[in-house]
């Protein structure tokens, strides 16, 4: 049987991700969006490009949660998408509302479901969620730092002039501008990253991976990425689906790894059929710690933030 695959948010990113999906056969997809015909529209264009790919999963677009039922597996993409000068955070009221009337439906309707939530601010995102279904912590988790770990991938493969296969990185903490690079981990085909580049060139892709959503916010203007975005949460969907036992960056909640505990926090998770089925806690030089820390802090006040 097909696994069931609910998008919720027909959006730039909800849509992408359907295709995504139905391209790669990952299972039916059900995407649910209040806009009315938006949904149902994006479905339909998606099921008559399948004869052209050569993809047999079957797509249909509702408002209607109850056709969300008995889904293995809910992606949350819902939500307002930032414009130029607004931070993550400036989102959080709105994304609130919407976070939490999403997962009370998905909860009522596929109760044993895994949900990867995209909407931002994300790591608070995905604390209310946890909270709202009160879902165990492996079927809760977010989508952020394959994302982030992309976006460095890609501009040191740019700087280097190398395939972006070639890159090896970890990107880890909050997804904000305060994310943390692990240069310490970040190597060529094996080789350390410090072999190529000098500290000073580093550091500066470094900064641009901290900006880069808000780089393409400037660009888009009427709103935020969402290829890569949507491409790093269906790698996450087929790890699951495949129960393949990757190791990627996620969000997940975090119970005294890292130091830190009942926060939501960009780190290497082991996906797999179950969710998230481990955190990796790898060692940091005193430098990223230290970085670690001021992302868990602005994190925290953002979850602080919820009143929850
Ligand atoms: C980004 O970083 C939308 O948060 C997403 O582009």
């Amino acid at each position: 049987m097909e696994k069931k695959i609910t998008v919720v948010g027909a959006g730039q990113v909800g849509g992408t991700t359907a295709l995504m999906l139905a391209q790669e056969e990952l299972g039916d997809v059900v995407l649910v969006d209040v806009v009315e015909g938006l949904s149902e529209g994006k479905a339909l264009d998606i099921m008559e490009g399948r004869p052209i790919w050569g993809s047999d999963v079957k797509l249909i677009g509702t408002a209607d949660y109850a056709a969300t039922a008995g889904s293995d597996l809910v992606i949350i993409t819902s939500g307002m998408a930032r414009k130029p000068g607004m931070s993550r955070e400036d989102l959080i009221d709105a994304n609130k509302k919407i976070v939490e009337g999403v997962t009370k439906e998905i909860a009522k309707h596929s109760p044993n479901c895994i949900i990867i939530m995209v909407a931002n601010p994300l790591d608070t995102m995905t604390y209310l969620a946890k909270k709202i279904s009160g879902f165990p912590k492996n079927q809760v988790f977010g989508q952020a730092g394959i994302l982030d770990t992309a976006r460095f991938r890609t501009f040191l493969a740019m700087e280097l002039k190398v395939s972006v296969e070639d890159i090896q990185a970890l990107v880890l903490g909050g997804h904000g501008d305060e994310m943390v690079p692990l240069i310490s981990y970040t190597t060529v085909a094996g080789i350390p990253i410090t072999f190529f580049l000098s500290q000073e060139q580093i550091q500066k892709i470094a900064q641009r991976t901290q900006k880069a959503g808000g780089e393409i916010v400037a660009l888009l203007k009427t709103g935020s990425a969402y290829y890569s975005p949507a491409a790093a949460a269906v790698q996450m969907a087929e790890a699951i689906l495949k129960d393949k036992k990757r190791i990627l960056p996620c969000s997940a909640y975090l119970e005294g790894e890292y130091g830190l505990n009942d926060i939501y926090f960009g780190v290497p998770v082991k996906l797999g059929s179950r969710g998230a089925e481990q955190v990796i806690e790898v060692k940091l030089t005193p430098e990223e710690q230290e970085a670690v820390k001021r992302s868990a802090e602005s994190v925290r006040s953002s979850i602080a933030s919820l009143k929850l």
